[in-house]
């Protein structure tokens, strides 16, 4: 099946930067029509603005998606101003760079709730929306870490590994409701991502300068609901690591086990 985006209503969690605000010019460019939510009201106007000179539409809902009453509104706020809607992209996310021992546990459960059950609560209100619409699609951006789970990335893998599960798991359950679920593990991405980090105490260089740009990661998302590809691994170091991983699980285990030794090691 192809997915016909031209006039496609589609509601993009973390629209604001990075990743979400490349998608959503190049849905505006495929000509999507758009509602964009983030907490930084101020940059979804300057996305608004972007997407408007290109000659698209899109509609700016601010909101804090851990608050459950922001993402009702924000789930009737999208039909209204769209007239319905036929695709959910979850793309809001937010990482942590440390070592499990130097977390705490609200951290970690403020980050489960907007990389995990934000999605999670959006994917079910949004069912009798979706199942109305056209050709719909839930995407979800987890990580290349959901699959293959990175040291100093523990808790984000854990929650990105969560959110895999639960998108495989509703790929079937959803059937039922004809409504797509598709899942994307992006590389790394030179977006504000580790800036915006809950902790950022990991001793690796990560450079994540020189990652994909986002405008690399969005065309690859928006010819995923073209083609309706169930899965995509985006970035050359998404695809090695994934293939390493399903192969020679023991190999990538040994060699970062004996990265975290190196650069923990007592000072002599
Ligand atoms: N960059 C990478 O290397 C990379 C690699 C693989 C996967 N990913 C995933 O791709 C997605 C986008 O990442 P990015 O690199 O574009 O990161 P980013 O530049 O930090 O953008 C994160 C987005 O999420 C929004 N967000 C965070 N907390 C929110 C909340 N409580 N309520 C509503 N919106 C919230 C932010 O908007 P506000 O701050 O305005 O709320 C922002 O728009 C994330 O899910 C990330 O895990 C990134």
């Amino acid at each position: 099946m192809r997915r016909e985006l031209r006039g496609w209503r589609v509601l993009v969690t973390g629209a604001s930067q990075g990743i979400g605000e490349a998608f959503a010019l190049e849905m505006a460019k495929a000509g999507a029509r758009l509602a964009l939510t983030a907490r930084s009201e101020d940059k979804l106007d300057a996305v608004v603005q972007s997407v408007r000179i290109a000659g698209g539409e899109a509609h700016v809902i601010p909101a804090d998606l851990t608050n459950e009453l922001d993402r009702k509104a924000v789930l009737g706020s999208a039909v209204e101003v769209l007239g319905g809607l036929d695709g959910l992209v979850n793309n809001a996310g937010l990482g942590s760079w440390n070592h499990f021992a130097d977390g705490t546990e609200q951290g970690f459960r403020d980050m489960m709730e907007i990389n995990f059950f934000t999605p999670a609560e959006l994917m079910r209100e949004a069912i009798p929306v979706l199942m109305k619409g056209h050709q719909p699609a839930i995407m979800n951006i987890a990580s290349r870490c959901g699959r293959c789970a990175l040291p100093s990335w523990t808790e984000y893998s854990a929650s990105k590994a969560a959110l895999v599960g639960l998108t495989e798991s509703l790929r079937t359950e959803y059937a039922r409701f004809g409504i797509d679920v598709l899942l994307s593990l992006p590389g790394k991405t030179a977006t504000d991502f580790l800036r915006n980090c809950r902790l950022a105490t990991g001793k690796a260089q990560l450079k994540f300068e020189e990652g994909m740009r986002p405008e690399v990661v969005a065309k690859a998302l928006v010819n995923q609901l073209v083609r309706n590809k169930r899965e995509t691994w985006i970035g050359r170091d998404s695809y090695w690591m994934l293939m390493v991983q399903r192969f020679m699980p023991g190999l990538i285990r040994r060699k970062l086990a004996s990265k975290v030794r190196e650069l923990y090691a007592p000072a002599a």
